[in-house]
């Protein structure tokens, strides 16, 4: 049966904490995979979600299965959170899923369902796995013109005129927030420009918002999707909870899609359906730690002030790094890094340098330059900015 199965091709990011686990260097950095870490190196259950769980663990008197949509309250105030009442709720359909990864493969096989020829827009810069996702729907996907690579600022005129080609056959993908791996994000001038070309074009806005509160702020994240939300009739919309909740492992998710009133039902049906074919039932735990905090002021506060003081510190580590970058080379070529937000940015190494950090300085960044922000420390920052002078000096 398997003799022909074709060798599997491990997703780069999978494939680099493979490597960075292996490795036995005392010293090593780890600046791959999308996960906060603290000072010291830590991914630590935030304190709302530990005082969640609790009152899960203290009142939960079931765990039989939900609704195939997953926990109401989770959606509702999911719903909250992303479109911050930009739409009105009759306009609605959403469901929980395993985490932001399954919501696009879910959202793929909706865009399937409803038009099989569509063709996917996906910014030239993106997250690994949305190529093979897409893919493995069964749909195309073709680039737009994202990062101005000189700049470290947003290509605006290249992927305007890229976009102007996507015509009503078409769906965009766009990062709703902290871009990865860029860390580029529209302006709200920039929002409004995308919104009246799809608008203008007919194309469908499919946006991922896997980082809400990393950026600007918790509001500020969501400003372009509740712009696109409230000017254009349709707009899909998929989100993770693993790292503004720290759920990563728990897998939280959910796929939300706004048509008009009369399409809701469908749309809530047809999603639903999609979540019987693949996992029958969204994992509740993760959800219910998410709409725990969110439906309790005293919860919710606690998490933010915890959103906040991690977003405030992967702020702090680009300034620092790029301070460390304009001392050690004696130019501002890295001071992008500064004005870029959310964990990642993508420095523009060669493959050579790439595997010189790594193998040179125990210093693990992904093959197309991606790094985390959020895996520097005051120690890690001159050391990674010693290790660039040099792997740039070649
Ligand atoms: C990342 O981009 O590193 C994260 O979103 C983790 C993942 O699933 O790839």
């Amino acid at each position: 049966m398997f003799e022909s199965l074709p060798e599997p091709k491990l997703d780069g990011i999978i494939a680099l904490m493979q490597a960075f686990a292996d490795d036995p260097r005392l010293g090593k950095i780890d600046l791959g995979v999308g996960v906060y870490r603290d000072e010291v190196g830590r991914t630590p259950v935030m304190q709302a979600v530990k005082a969640a769980e609790q009152h899960i663990i203290d009142t939960q008197q079931s765990k039989s299965y939900l609704s195939l949509a997953g926990d109401g309250a989770f959606l509702t105030q999911m719903e909250a959170l992303l479109l911050g009442g930009a739409v009105p709720s009759d306009r609605v359909a959403a469901v929980a899923t395993p985490g932001g990864t399954a919501a696009v493969r879910q959202m793929c096989e909706l865009i399937r369902l409803a038009r099989a020829q569509a063709t996917i827009w996906v910014s030239a810069q993106t997250w690994p796995n949305h190529g093979p996702l897409i893919a493995a729907a069964g749909l195309k996907s073709r680039p737009y013109r994202y990062l101005d690579a000189v700049t470290g600022t947003l290509d605006r005129a290249g992927m305007m005129a890229d976009l102007e080609q996507a015509d009503a056959q078409d769906v965009v993908l766009l990062h709703g927030c902290c871009h990865n791996p860029t860390g580029v994000d529209p302006s709200p001038e920039d929002w409004a420009e995308i919104a009246a070309l799809l608008d203008r074009r007919g194309a469908l806005p499919f946006v991922d918002m896997a980082y809400q509160g990393f950026g600007a702020g918790l509001d500020a994240d969501a400003g372009g999707l509740r712009h696109l939300a409230a000017r254009l009739p349709e707009v899909l919309v998929v989100a993770s909870c693993s790292k503004n909740f720290g759920l990563y492992r728990e897998r939280v998710g959910l796929a939300m899609a706004v048509v008009p009133a009369p399409r809701r039902a469908t749309l809530a049906g047809t999603l639903a359906g999609l979540n019987r074919k693949i996992f029958a039932f969204p994992p509740d735990h993760g959800g219910r730690v998410v709409s725990t905090i969110l439906g309790d002021t005293q919860l919710r506060h606690m998490w933010q002030a915890e959103l906040e003081q991690m977003r405030g510190r992967v702020a702090e580590n680009r300034s620092a790094l790029a301070a460390a970058l304009r001392e050690a080379l004696g130019s501002d070529q890295f001071g992008f890094i500064a004005d870029q937000q959310g964990m990642f940015s993508l420095l523009p190494l060669t493959p050579d340098q790439i595997a010189a950090l790594r193998e040179a300085h125990g210093i693990y960044i992904l093959g197309d330059g991606r790094m985390n922000m959020a895996g520097l420390n005051d120690q890690s920052v001159p050391v990674l900015a010693q290790a660039m002078a040099q792997v740039l000096e070649g």
